[in-house]
């Protein structure tokens, strides 16, 4: 959706993961608090920016105009009350709502209100609209996500818009127009709902490789493939598996939706989040998603093209025995077959030349993610330098 936003994936924050609104975490106080602390412990710093609500901030009905109200004891002093303070942090807001009946928690959907919910969240400061697609057939999908993505346009207020279309047709083994929902869209949903499993998030990585029409050709700036929220801190999973969580959703090109608890979060599960390095790959400019190029028993290399003749690559051990990853650069899809300086994105250190051939010993469940560089004239470049090229 050309409409200036999301010219890289989107990063934020987003409760459902660590919630799924069973507890009663969800209110203002946690929603405001969490917006603090992101925008004071590194995460704003390096582009966290979305602070979103999902499912179950509705009140159980509507007003007698029609119009969404909040819960009221979640959220007492209202949306615009809680978008002003995100904002005021320099810090920005998004909802999310459903495009049929109800949500997939059962408050009110946006079906026959697609025009007052836009003017509603408009008029409420709201910068990022998810719109599931819980409780409407598939075939009403195209043209009630079309219809909201116009009457969004028509307030005026820019707000990224992330539809979950694909994910129902994907359930239903309906064929998704993805070159349609690109131009609509700033960001879809694909598969189902992630969990906390190494299991899980590597079966929909999966899903997005190996599905056919290949998903990496859809996204670019302004429209993403969006794999789901991020899983990292949320117990269940080591924190070598969540490395290679967040290296991998880089090298897609995936949003970057933190979906744990920042007020409780542990310093190393901070850490993984605000690795700049990794982060610098998946906001990277040409919004290129990376795909992967080798796969042999478990071991898996991904490559994703950068700005400046660089390239992104992780080097990905499934398995649950250490062992050697090799790149060559015929493996590789390299444009200019040159010299590349290495760099660890995990390291933070410079790890000698590539020409032909790279290896690296990969824990179990880990990522070695690295950058290749090109060396100009093969003479090493600094670091500090080397953001000019
Ligand atoms: C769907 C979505 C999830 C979450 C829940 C809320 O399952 O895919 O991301 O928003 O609805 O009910």
């Amino acid at each position: 959706l050309s409409n200036g936003l999301a010219l890289t994936p989107p990063m934020g924050f987003n409760y459902w993961n660590f919630d799924g609104c069973e507890t009663n975490l969800i209110n203002e106080t946690m929603m405001m608090n969490t917006a603090y602390a992101m925008s004071t412990n590194g995460m704003a710093r390096v582009g966290y920016e979305y602070v979103n609500l999902d499912d179950c901030w509705m009140a159980k009905s509507r007003d007698e105009n029609g119009n969404l109200l909040p819960d009221p004891i979640r959220f007492p002093s209202g949306i615009k009350h809680l978008a002003d303070y995100i904002h005021s942090l320099g810090l920005k807001f998004g909802i999310y709502g459903d495009i049929g009946t109800t949500t997939c928690k059962g408050y009110p959907g946006s079906e026959n209100y697609l025009e007052q919910d836009a003017k509603t969240f408009a008029e409420w400061g709201v910068d990022f609209v998810k719109m599931d697609g819980c409780n409407m057939q598939v075939e009403d999908m195209k043209e009630a996500y079309t219809d909201l993505g116009k009457y969004l346009q028509a307030t005026g207020r820019p707000m990224v818009y992330s539809c979950s279309w694909p994910t129902y047709a994907y359930v239903e083994n309906i064929t998704m127009p993805f070159d349609y929902i690109e131009g609509i869209c700033n960001l879809w949903r694909e598969f189902q709902d992630i969990r906390d499993d190494f299991t899980e998030w590597t079966q929909i990585l999966d899903e997005m490789e190996d599905s056919l029409p290949k998903r990496s050709q859809f996204a670019g700036p302004s429209h993403f493939n969006d794999p789901d929220m991020l899983e990292i801190g949320n117990g269940l999973e080591s924190n070598i598996e969540y490395k290679s969580m967040i290296s991998l959703w880089s090298i897609i090109a995936a949003p970057l939706i933190a979906g744990n608890d920042i007020l409780t979060m542990s310093k190393e599960t901070l850490e993984i989040l605000i690795n700049e390095e990794v982060i610098q790959v998946n906001q990277d400019p040409l919004g290129l998603q990376g795909n992967r190029v080798y796969q042999n028993q478990g071991l898996e290399v991904y490559q994703r093209t950068l700005i400046n003749d660089s390239y992104a690559i992780a080097m990905f051990n499934r398995g649950d025995v250490q062992s050697d990853i090799t790149i060559t650069s015929d493996m590789l899809n390299l444009t200019n077959h040159q010299n590349f300086n290495i760099r660890d994105l995990w390291s933070h250190t410079d790890n000698g030349t590539f020409s032909d051939t790279f290896t690296a010993s990969v824990e179990p469940h880990g990522t070695i993610m690295i950058k290749l560089s090109p060396k100009i004239n093969n003479i090493y470049l600094p670091l500090k330098y080397r953001k000019h090229l």
